[in-house]
This record gives structure tokens, C-alpha cells and sequence, in this order.
């Protein structure tokens, strides 16, 4: 097994030293699964939250084959294509979206536990709802991303949980005895007149972060772009409330909001339906910027993201100003929030062009830089 391990890349997502592609809570999972998997027939292996396809391709190189799997992160989905190419496993999986076609009937479920409790509640309830009533869920992660929370989490939709002892600062959860299963359904909130809805592990829930807050209130009056050529840009969408905020304050314009997670571009969806403004809104699953031609865009807005898989990282945003400056035009405007200890200003002046500061308060500043 640690030959395959040894092969497995982030790439597309970012790699660096200190970044890996598997770690000892993918190896426990896959450890504390290897029996169950052994008489398993095909199909009855469901992946859920594999980072870069160490658990599928475990699994696969173990002799599963009809593994479904699901991986919420677009560059994850990717980064697993790409090693399961290169270790010949392409035909042992296929990736399917969070719904009952993932899980119905499965015996077996590798599961990564995501770091949200709201997402846990949906795996979990999917998988009482859909999975076969005999179903072994070996659910696993790093201690320092673990709560007892996740026991009570997992209980409410399963009869037995056993926990393994601690490993390489891992741990185990087994669940069996599945009921209450349902399908996940998204959060619903109303934010300053907008219908906001989340599914489990969306960034901020059904709820406006501060930073975005202070993005939006510094937005001006008009905006540039706009068209069906030139929409204006929600990039990183996350439950798409910047998106649904400017269609909404901006009748007749048009947006497009893009995330590379999947339960964020459901929850935007949903946001966007809520609010009524769908047709004007596209809702794209996208890494970073790249279904958008270059040089095509007038106006972008962006809270941009930290954490890489469960990694937390400054190296995805310097990425995301590289790709907003290919797609904005000249003189296109790039609106950014960050938090002010990041010091992202010479990396926006570098990649976009000048850069001013519009809004700072004691956590976040607010910048619009200019295409140079
Ligand atoms: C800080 S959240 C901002 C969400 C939303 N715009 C808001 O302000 O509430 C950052 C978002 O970046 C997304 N993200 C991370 N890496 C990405 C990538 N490579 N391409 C597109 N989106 C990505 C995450 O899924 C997350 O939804």
C-alpha cells in the first residue's frame, strides 16, 4: 500500500512542503475498513470526503471495484483522476454527486469526517436514508480536527458507534445500525433581505461573515459590467450572498458566481432560486476562474479562501489574484477582502495592478485593484 501512497499528488491543488497528498487518518480508515472490504462485492464501497483519492485508490489497489465517491472540492476531484491515472485504477471508481445515487445500497463507507458538524449531520443522514441497513461506515480523521460533537452527530442517525484507540494522532469511528435517514435539505436564513441558504459545510453557514459584510457595504452605487458578455463576477461563491446581494440591489444585471465546492454551488443555487434572481445569476462548479475567457471581465468580487483541503494555507489567494488579473480586461476592477494581518496588497499590486484601500476595520481591510 505505501507504494501507491508514495505516488499520490495534490496536483491540481497546491502543493508545497508541509502539504500532503495522505496522511495517518487516511491510512487508519483504511486500516480499521481492510476486513469488511475484503469480502465486498462490487458496488458496495462508497468513498465520502477523500482528499485526493487516497481512500478510493486504497480501496481500488486493495481489488474493490464499482467505488462511488464523492469529493466535495473540485482540484480534490481532479487531483484523484489524475493519480488514479497514473496508477492504472481509472476504471475501479466513479465520482458521484451527494445524492441517494452515491450511497443506495452500499455495504461499506470510507469516510474522511469533514470539519463542519453541519456536514457530517448530511453525510450521515444520506447515508441512514440510502445505504444498505447492514452498512459499516468507518469514519476517520486527525484528533485536532475531532470533537466529541462528531459521536453525537453520528448517533442521531446510527443504532452503534465504537471508537478505536488513537493512532499517529488519528482516530476512528465505526458506525453501524443505520436510522432517521434524510436527505440533506440546505439552512434558511434571512440576511439584510436576503434569502440565504447553506448546505452543511458552505463557508459561513446561512449567515454574512464580517468580512464580506464590510466588502459589500463598500461596494459603490454602480458597478461596472454587467452584460451577459460582461457579467459581474462572484468568484469563490461560497452560499452565493455576494452574488444574490448585487443581482438583487442591481436589477436587469447579470452575475456569474463560481465555487469549487460542491455544497457551495448547491447552496448558491438554492440562494439564487430564494431570492428569485436564477435567471440572471449562472452558478458555475469552477477552479478558481477557469471556465472565464481572458481579458473579458469589468468587475470581480472576492473573499478568497484559506484552506486547502484541511490545511490551512496563504497560498490559494496569491493563485486566485493571478487568475482574476488573466480574466478582468484593463482598467477591470478586482474587489478583495482579506484579513488585514495577510498583507495582501503588494501581491494584489504585483498580479492585478494599483491597489487602494477602501474599507479597513479592526479585522479585515477592503481593497479595489485596478487591471493594469
Ligand atoms: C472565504 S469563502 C467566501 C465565500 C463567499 N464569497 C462569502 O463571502 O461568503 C471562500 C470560498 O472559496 C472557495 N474555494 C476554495 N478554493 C477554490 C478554488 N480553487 N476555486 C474556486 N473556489 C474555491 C471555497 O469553497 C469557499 O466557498
Amino acid at each position: 500500500m505505501n507504494a501507491i501512497f508514495d505516488t499520490l499528488r495534490r496536483w491540481p491543488d497546491v502543493e508545497a512542503p508541509g502539504l500532503v497528498a495522505v496522511d495517518a487518518a487516511d491510512r487508519l480508515i483504511l486500516d480499521e475498513s481492510a476486513e469488511r472490504r475484503a469480502s465486498a462485492q462490487p458496488g458496495d464501497v462508497v468513498v465520502f470526503n477523500d482528499a485526493y483519492g487516497a481512500l478510493t485508490l486504497g480501496a481500488a489497489h486493495a481489488g474493490a471495484s464499482g467505488v462511488r465517491t464523492h469529493i466535495d472540492a473540485l482540484t480534490g476531484e481532479r487531483a484523484l483522476d489524475a493519480n488514479a491515472a497514473r496508477l492504472c485504477l481509472t476504471d475501479r471508481y466513479r465520482s458521484a454527486p451527494l445524492d441517494d445515487s452515491l450511497v443506495s445500497g452500499a455495504r461499506t463507507v470510507l469516510l474522511r469526517l469533514p470539519r463542519s458538524l453541519d456536514a457530517l449531520r448530511d453525510i450521515a443522514g444520506l447515508i441512514a436514508a440510502h445505504a444498505d441497513p447492514d452498512v459499516v461506515v468507518v469514519a476517520g480523521g486527525r484528533l485536532k480536527h475531532m470533537s466529541v460533537s462528531m459521536n453525537t452527530v453520528l448517533r442521531e442517525h446510527f443504532g452503534r458507534l465504537d471508537v478505536t484507540h488513537a493512532r499517529q494522532k488519528s482516530r476512528a469511528l465505526i458506525a453501524r445500525a443505520p436510522h432517521d435517514g434524510r436527505d440533506p435539505s440546505p439552512a434558511a436564513a434571512q440576511v439584510e433581505g436576503l434569502e440565504v441558504r447553506a448546505y452543511g459545510g458552505a463557508f459561513a453557514g446561512a449567515r454574512l461573515d464580517i468580512g464580506t459584510r464590510l466588502m459589500l457595504e463598500s461596494l459603490p452605487d454602480a458597478l461596472p459590467g454587467g452584460t451577459p458578455d460582461d457579467p459581474l463576477i462572484d468568484l469563490a461563491c461560497g452560499t452565493g450572498i455576494v452574488g444574490a446581494w448585487i443581482a438583487t440591489r442591481h436589477p436587469g444585471v447579470h452575475v456569474h458566481s463560481c465555487d469549487q465546492s460542491a455544497v457551495a454551488v448547491a447552496s448558491a443555487r438554492a440562494t439564487m432560486r430564494a431570492n428569485g434572481v436564477q435567471d440572471r445569476v449562472a452558478v458555475v462548479r469552477d477552479d478558481m476562474l477557469g471556465t472565464r475567457p481572458s481579458a473579458s471581465a469589468s468587475f470581480i468580487a472576492l473573499n478568497p479562501p484559506f484552506h486547502s483541503a484541511a490545511a490551512v494555507t496563504d497560498l490559494i489567494a496569491p493563485r486566485m489574484f493571478d487568475d482574476a488579473a488573466r480574466v478582468l480586461r484593463p482598467g477591470g476592477q478586482l474587489w478583495c477582502v482579506w484579513n488585514s494581518a495577510l498583507r495582501y496588497r503588494p501581491l494584489l499590486e504585483r498580479a492585478v495592478g494599483d491597489t487602494e484601500q477602501v474599507a479597513r476595520n479592526a479585522k479585515f481591510t477592503v481593497t479595489v485593484s485596478t487591471r493594469r
